[in-house]
């Protein structure tokens, strides 16, 4: 990442060899100057120490260029960019459909088991670098298996470095099978099929990819036998989609989560029915203006969803084509939206309440929130 901040904690990372992976992410850890310092808002400080989850990440969108550059080569891969900064050039999206062209055309250099370690890791090494302290992370298996790649080969370089993540950095995973909706219903049948014999490392199900015409109804009998063999369900709805599509996720697919949701403003009979049903929303307020759902972060709706009571929580989605991690989602809104100290503490606590970890472990994550929110520091 280019950090311009240079008043950042901990936050970048930096490729450096390993004896069995010999390019990897490491955390790098600055050190404050002290004129950068006291530039930092109160805000900002605390947005950046305090512990936080994320539930909303596509692991293929956290392929930044140079690492698509670097797997490319080694997997005699040819993109159709000379570099990196000409792939960035290419990120001018005109909604989610021609985001979702390019997203796919860059997860193509991802072969082997390897290249999906890299990938997981590099992401976790940047999400530990800002204080993240659990990730639910989706990924894509459609993307993989149309182009001949196996399913265990995706997941088996996935979760190995979430494996690996948690030991070196004590970052906890947990991983989200995704269903592309613009394939057909039958097709993600069949790959729920695969996930079967995964049931310890994959938590839930999901529904991705584009919205518009592809209603969560068409997936129901896939959710239902996911959730009658213990999995947990969630959806993306409401991104571009209208509010029936979150109705649908909700009372078809019986999700326990709506990825995105923003359009629910639209009907407040279900705003309340979401708020009374304490239904999270995993909101991704960059991914919202690179896609143009929202003009620009300061018309984004996010504080009106939490000042109607929704459980809403920040993320992601796409970090590497969307231009920021999660703190910079959180900076990003606090400042256009002058989200105030207890905005983001209700933020960043509904995240943990809102994962799917065990009840003692959000309470402990909790805990350490609340001593963070405490904790008093200079300046
Ligand atoms: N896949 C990756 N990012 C997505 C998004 N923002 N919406 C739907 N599907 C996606
Ligand atoms: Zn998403």
């Amino acid at each position: 990442m280019q950090v311009s901040e240079a008043n950042s904690d901990v936050d970048e990372t930096r490729r450096t060899s390993d004896a069995r992976h010999p390019r990897v992410a490491r955390p790098v850890v600055h050190r404050r100057r002290p004129d950068v310092v006291s530039a930092l808002t109160a805000l900002e400080r605390l947005i950046r120490r305090i512990p936080k989850a994320e539930l909303h990440i596509h692991i293929e969108g956290s392929l930044e260029p140079e690492l698509m550059f670097e797997i490319a080569e080694r997997n005699g891969v040819r993109l159709p960019f000379a570099s990196a900064a000409d792939v960035r050039r290419a990120y001018e999206f005109r909604d989610l459909r021609s985001f979702l062209d390019i997203y796919y055309a860059g997860a193509a250099v991802l072969h082997r088991a390897r290249d999906f370690y890299d990938l997981t890791l590099a992401y976790l090494a940047r999400a530990h670098g800002q204080r993240v302290r659990h990730a639910e992370i989706f990924f894509d298996p459609q993307t993989h298996t149309a182009r001949g790649v196996a399913f265990e080969t995706v997941l088996e370089g996935i979760h190995s470095a979430t494996r690996d993540a948690e030991r070196r950095w004590g970052i906890s995973s947990g991983l989200i099978l995704c269903f592309l909706r613009h394939l057909p219903a039958g097709a993600a049948m069949e790959t729920f099929g695969r996930a079967l014999g995964y049931r310890d490392r994959i938590v839930a199900v999901g529904l991705d990819s584009s919205e518009v015409g592809h209603p969560p109804a068409d997936f129901k009998d896939v959710f239902d036998r996911a959730r009658a063999e213990g999995f947990l369900a969630v959806a993306h709805a409401g991104e571009e989609g209208p509010p029936e599509y979150i109705r649908q996720a909700l009372h078809l697919l019986k999700v326990a989560r709506i990825d995105h949701g923003v359009r629910c403003e639209e009907d407040p009979d279900l705003v309340a029915e979401l708020a009374t049903a304490r239904i999270p929303l995993t909101v991704c307020p960059l991914s919202n203006v690179k896609l143009r759902v929202f003009p620009s972060l300061r018309e984004h709706n996010l504080k009106r969803l939490l000042d109607l009571g929704l459980r809403v929580t920040i993320n992601s989605d796409d970090p590497a084509y969307f231009g920021g991690y999660l703190l910079e989602n959180f900076l990003g809104a606090q400042q256009a939206l002058g989200l105030g100290r207890a905005d983001i503490y209700r933020l960043a606590r509904n995240a943990f309440e809102a994962s799917f970890l065990a009840p003692t472990v959000t309470r402990r994550f909790v805990e350490e929130l609340d001593a963070a929110m405490a904790e008093k520091t200079e300046s």
